[in-house]
């Protein structure tokens, strides 16, 4: 299997099947599936607010997946999100659960003009991106003259990971910084992901329920074995401490 397929069975096709089994369950259950990978809603509400999310701003979702952050975000501070995602089915799949703007791209190359929008983020997605100092100058070029960036990165704590998922390319975090200095972006504020408390357990239970659901109408099948196994693997890297989430406001520079 290449790294574009399981990618794509791990963001593409669990992004349909999440969306299907939250219209089987209830709206109520489509935010917390939908935050696929971006940590907790506490760890969100504190990027949200160093960004300065305000009623009205234009926020970029960059890498939305399933669209669940830019709804958190839309819902708590009364932003306008803008979603950019490769994955056909997941620009799909958040449209259907949210009804918010999106667009199907890579974050290397965005369909925006430049400055255009009042706050950016990108959440888990630049582990995932082959070239990320191109993700990072597209990311720095949409933002507005006073937009902060927010990144959630996850760092390889190791010069080596004993296994790694599919497509992944964890930095660790003097390359990170070094990528990021030769980005013209600052580091404003950092936190790191364990520091946040869990999900409420509503909100857990929530996102277990759909999980039970798309295992049980799609366990048998290749690709939910694929996509399962990557999250496990992740899971047990972060678990094992060999990799670590990091969220980061960022400015620019120059
Ligand atoms: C771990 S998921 C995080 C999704 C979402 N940000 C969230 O927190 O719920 C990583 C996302 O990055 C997307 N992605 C992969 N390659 C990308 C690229 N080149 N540009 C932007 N997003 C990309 C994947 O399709 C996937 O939706």
């Amino acid at each position: 299997m290449t790294d574009a397929e399981a990618m794509a069975d791990e963001f593409d096709t669990m992004a349909a099947w999440t969306a299907d089994a939250v219209v089987e369950l209830g709206q109520g259950h489509a935010i917390p599936a939908a935050c696929r990978g971006s940590g907790s809603p506490a760890a969100l509400e504190w990027l949200a607010t160093r960004l300065r999310l305000r009623p009205g701003m234009r926020l970029l979702d960059c890498g939305a997946g399933v669209g669940g952050p830019a709804e958190l975000a839309a819902q708590r501070f009364g932003v306008a999100p803008v979603l950019a995602e490769p994955m056909i089915y997941a620009c799909r799949a958040s449209a259907r659960l949210f009804g918010r703007p999106v667009v199907a791209a890579g974050g290397e190359e965005l369909p925006f003009a430049s400055g255009v929008f009042d706050a950016v983020w990108s959440l888990g997605v630049l582990c995932t991106v082959t070239d990320q100092a191109a993700l990072l100058a597209e990311l720095r070029r949409v933002a507005g003259p006073s937009a902060l960036v927010g990144l959630l990165v996850f760092l390889r704590t190791r010069p080596q990971l004993p296994e790694q998922p599919e497509g992944n390319h964890f930095l660790d975090a003097d390359e990170l910084d070094r990528m990021l200095t030769a980005s013209g972006l600052a580091v404003v504020e950092r936190a790191e992901l364990a520091d946040f408390p869990a999900p409420e357990p509503d909100w857990q239970a929530a996102a277990d329920r759909v999980e039970e659901v798309i295992e049980r109408r799609h366990g048998s099948d290749q690709r939910w074995q694929t996509a399962h196994q990557q999250e496990q693997l992740i899971g047990r890297l972060i678990s094992d401490g060999l990799v670590t989430g990091r969220l980061l406001v960022l400015d620019r520079v120059g």
